[in-house]
């Protein structure tokens, strides 16, 4: 395909957009972002454009998912280059709407995950995945979509929405895309642009770390104790990172281990300056 995606800013269009492709025998695949879109979005688009049908990308800071005190004033924003980058990669269609099309006057819902959701970034983001799930909620009604792409950046994320949309009954498939990284393993991130230079150079220290700890179960470690605290050091032998959690978790229940048997999650959020970045990796599988 050619030319700008079709941008729409209301949900009575993307609803009768979606029906004509669906009555056209297409299959209608979502990708719900935040915009300011980076080669991670990228993966998520070029997998759905590659699975074919109607492919649907949504761009929406989502102001129920920042908590007070963080960033989504400052949040990056940019149509215009969003939609040239949805266009390189062949999209039909762009949902952008304004916030009132979202949160209109009287919005009073709330998508609340308990478990998955409550370690982790749970705990020091209160209200963060209500607001996360409640969006992602609408948007599978506005879009409905039989399968929604998500990235395994953001793994817990991934676990309160497969908790939802089961209990839920959405009728769709979520389909998770690993990690995308930079070379020198950052993972990719809309808020890596806040980054100064001399940020941006220490940053790789908590893939590092992570991959340190998924080594120490690779040598038959299984104390998760002593995981997390390899780890930690590892990050605070770089210095300038201000450790918010580093966990090693059930990859399904996010629930921390007491002993690691054969499948292991390992995962950190940390404040570098004034950005905060979160990372993961699956043991076995992604550490080496
Ligand atoms: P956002 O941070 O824009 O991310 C949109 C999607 O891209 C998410 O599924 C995220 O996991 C994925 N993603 C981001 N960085 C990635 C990377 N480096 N590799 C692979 N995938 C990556 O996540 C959100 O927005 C919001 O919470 C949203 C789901 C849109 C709800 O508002």
């Amino acid at each position: 395909m050619t030319g700008l995606p079709v941008l729409l800013r209301t949900v009575a269009e993307v609803r009768s957009a979606v029906a004509a492709a669906r009555q056209g025998g297409q299959a209608i695949r979502l990708v719900p972002t935040m915009g300011a879109l980076h080669d991670g979005h990228g993966a998520l688009i070029e997998r759905a454009e590659r699975d074919g049908g109607l492919v649907v990308v949504t761009i929406f800071v989502n102001p129920a998912q920042f908590g007070p005190g963080e960033d989504f004033d400052r949040y990056p924003r940019d149509m215009e280059r969003d939609l040239a980058f949805c266009a390189a990669r062949g999209v039909d269609l762009v949902f952008a709407p304004a916030a009132e099309e979202m949160y209109p006057k009287g919005f009073a819902t709330k998508v609340e995950v308990a478990g998955v959701g409550e370690g982790l970034c749970g705990a020091s983001r209160p209200g963060h995945f209500a607001g996360v799930a409640t969006i992602v909620a609408k948007l599978f009604n506005i879009v409905a979509p039989d399968v929604a792409y998500f990235g395994q950046k953001d793994v817990q994320q991934v676990a309160v929405l497969r908790r939802m949309a089961a209990d839920l009954n959405f009728p769709l498939e979520l389909l998770i895309v690993p990690t995308v990284r930079e070379p020198d393993g950052l993972a990719m991130s809309s808020r890596n642009a806040y980054l100064t230079p001399a940020e941006r150079a220490a940053a790789p220290a908590l893939y590092r770390a992570l991959r340190k700890g998924a080594g120490l179960l690779d040598g038959g470690e299984r104390d998760p104790g002593r995981v997390r605290t390899a780890v930690a050091e590892e990050i605070k032998a770089a210095g300038a990172f201000r450790l918010v959690y580093v966990e090693v978790v059930d990859p399904d229940t996010m629930r921390p281990l007491d002993r690691v048997g054969d499948r292991a999650l390992i995962a950190l959020a940390a404040h570098l300056g004034k950005t905060r970045l979160i990372d993961n990796v699956l043991w076995p599988g992604e550490g080496g």
